[in-house]
């Protein structure tokens, strides 16, 4: 707790030593031999994010709008689908960009018009949700041993802590795995939680394959939270499961994205034709690898890696799954943003056979979280709703492994703020996230 604290404060009187200097001189070289040298974060002053609308015309006029944004003008795709592109332009393209939509008579809504104030807005609130209400209690008294709480977002170590401490209260029934290793050797942990693995039905729950989203990796750690602290009054058809839960499925990524570039998506692997880094990891499983969606250039976002599976994180997931398919029901992989619950398929516009059982189970979902947090969900099918795209986890585990119960649940928010959810969300959001986990729990019975 201590160290992540003391990061996040760093991080701010960087940011204010940034600010000081920028005046003097130009150059990050001022950095040299400074702690900081590898880590000093990318900014994003007047960054804008845009809302371009009627993108169904744009596929009319054939023309990829994302990716000219992307490649001709800078932009970072934040959310591609059927009806809108949600993308951050740098302010030294704004102008260009413009033209270039208004060239194809599209118009762009602009979401904000500054990308970093929603980012410093974002730390500065999570270090004062943290700080210690006068009058409470001494910090370290009243804290669990990892310092775990839903205020504000962690690093991987004290996710990683809170998983140590879960296993250390319940030893009979846990066990932690590291089930690999990153390209920058940070460990994957995997938290199972049974009374009987040989006989119980399994679900697996992943969150943090894509670095930026945030509220992911938390709502997965709520997860936790939530079918342990109270374990032994949990219903029968909780603890008659066995739970399988990934908070993090790309630490490398993530840290990057806490410590050096907040838009992160991918992992953090070195390409060998280029100088970019990083594969997108809910592309690169082996399910229509090669097909629509994805891209074979390592600098695109979407990158697909050089082969299925190429990536250790993909395989560590896959090969650890595939040796546990028997009784697996339920595969949740949690994303952000847009508020939908989505089934396969999400590589070919077909629907899975089952499709009604997993609409409905969606729908159930998608209402108790309304009559919860009175937030709206989407329930649909994935290709219907945020278009075709191959190489991702969810399809993989239903072909490859025939789970029934598979949902990539996309929670907050739906544009304003984006991956940068402000903490005051993020239990609510959490309470979403466990929503949708206790509703297929009860459907699996
Ligand atoms: N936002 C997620 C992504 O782009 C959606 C995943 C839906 N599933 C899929 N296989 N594309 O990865
Ligand atoms: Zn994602």
């Amino acid at each position: 707790m201590e160290g992540e604290m003391s990061q996040r404060l760093g991080q701010l009187m960087l940011l204010g030593m940034l600010l000081a200097m920028a005046s003097a001189t130009n150059s990050s070289l001022a950095f040299q031999g400074n702690e900081y040298l590898n880590g000093i974060p990318e900014r994003f002053d007047e960054t804008q994010l845009w809302r371009v609308h009627n993108m169904s015309d744009a596929m009319l006029q054939s023309i990829p709008v994302g990716q000219v944004l992307e490649e001709k003008f800078g932009g970072n795709i934040w959310k591609e689908n059927s009806k809108f592109l949600d993308v951050s332009i740098g302010k030294e393209h704004v102008k260009a960009a413009r033209s270039f939509l208004q060239a194809h008579r599209l118009d762009a809504e602009v979401l904000s018009d500054n990308v970093q104030s929603l980012i410093d807005q974002e730390l500065l609130e999570g270090i004062q949700a943290t700080q210690a209400q006068p009058g409470a209690r001494s910090k370290k008294a009243s804290r669990s041993g990892s310092g775990m709480h839903w205020k504000d977002y962690h690093d991987l170590e004290t996710i990683y802590a809170f998983m140590r401490e879960i296993r250390a209260k319940y030893p009979n029934i846990c066990r932690l795995y590291t089930i690999g290793q990153t390209a920058e050797k940070r460990d994957l942990k995997v938290l199972r939680i049974s009374e009987n693995p040989r006989e119980f039905k399994k679900v697996w729950i992943d969150g943090g394959i894509h670095a930026r989203e945030w509220i992911s990796p938390a709502t997965v750690t709520f997860i936790l939270y939530q079918l342990m602290h109270n374990w032994e009054n949990q219903p029968a058809h909780i603890r008659g499961l066995t739970w399988y839960i990934m908070p993090v499925m790309n630490p490398d990524g993530y840290e990057y994205s806490r410590t050096t570039n907040r838009l992160w998506r991918k992992n953090r692997s070195a390409s060998r034709r280029t100088n970019c880094f990083g594969v997108d990891l809910n592309r690169n499983f082996d399910i229509g690898w090669t097909g629509f969606g994805s891209s074979k250039d390592p600098c695109s976002d979407v990158y697909r890696g050089s082969a299925a599976a190429s990536e250790l994180e993909t395989k560590a997931v896959s090969d650890f799954l595939a040796k546990r398919k028997y009784n697996l029901e339920a595969y949740l992989t949690y994303h952000s943003y847009g508020q939908m619950v989505v089934y396969p398929w999400a590589y070919k516009a077909v629907k899975v056979k089952d499709s009604s059982v997993l609409q409905r189970v969606a729908s159930t979902a998608v209402d108790r979280i309304a009559q919860k947090t009175g937030s709206s969900y989407t329930a649909a099918v994935t290709h219907e709703v945020l278009g075709i795209a191959g190489g991702g986890s969810d399809d993989w585990s239903r072909a490859a492994l025939g789970v029934k119960y598979v949902y990539t649940i996309e929670l907050r928010d739906r544009g304003t703020y984006g991956f940068v959810l402000p903490p005051k969300f993020i239990k609510d959001t959490a309470l979403e996230g466990w929503t949708v986990a206790e509703t297929v729990a009860q459907s699996i019975g």
